[in-house]
């Protein structure tokens, strides 16, 4: 019998398909106008590379606690610190419709717990995008009128990316 992946290993796919799927959004929202939103911005290791791949676009930033690099947070008027639950209706008073692209990256190690919230935070999320936007998530989520796209890079680490109301 083989032995599972290590972590170092889990990892290792991790971020490598979380570069993959973020390359190829940015590929798909090419002719979409609109910010990106980063739902969980944890080390600030995605919103980094985000902002590298979209530097004429607003990119928005949501967490329960800010625990990122200084030199990799968003301005305060680009910051949502909370719970999801409350930031998120929050920013819909300004960015309702608008995001065109949508990454939810807020999986943790409890998976129950994760599935839970992914039962909510899609929903949640929806409002913010613009018709055609690209959601991507490191958890599955299912929302009406989200149309599944095949997310490139390694299958050994899950992801997943949608087109709203495409
Ligand atoms: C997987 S980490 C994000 C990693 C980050 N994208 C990076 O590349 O460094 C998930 C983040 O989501 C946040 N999070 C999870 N559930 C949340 C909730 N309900 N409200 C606010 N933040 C939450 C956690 O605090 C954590 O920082």
């Amino acid at each position: 019998m083989t032995d599972p992946p290590s972590r170092l290993d889990r990892m290792i796919a991790r971020l490598s398909r979380q570069r993959s799927v973020l390359e190829a959004a940015a590929e798909l929202i090419t002719d979409l106008d609109g910010p990106i939103l980063e739902i969980g911005l944890g080390k600030g290791r995605t919103y980094d590379h985000l902002r590298r791949l979209h530097p004429g676009r607003d990119v928005y930033a949501f967490d329960g606690s800010i625990h990122a690099p200084a030199d990799s947070v968003p301005p305060r008027d680009r910051l949502f610190v909370g719970d999801f639950r409350e930031t998120l209706p929050a920013a819909s008073a300004d960015l309702a419709g608008q995001a065109a692209f949508i990454h939810a990256d807020f999986g943790s190690e409890d998976r129950s717990r994760d599935a839970a919230q992914a039962q909510w935070l899609g929903p949640m999320i929806d409002p913010l995008a613009r018709d055609g936007a690209i959601v991507a998530a490191d958890r599955e989520m299912a929302v009406d009128g989200w149309q599944p796209l095949p997310a490139p890079g390694d299958e050994a680490w899950p992801y997943f990316l949608w087109r709203v109301r495409g």
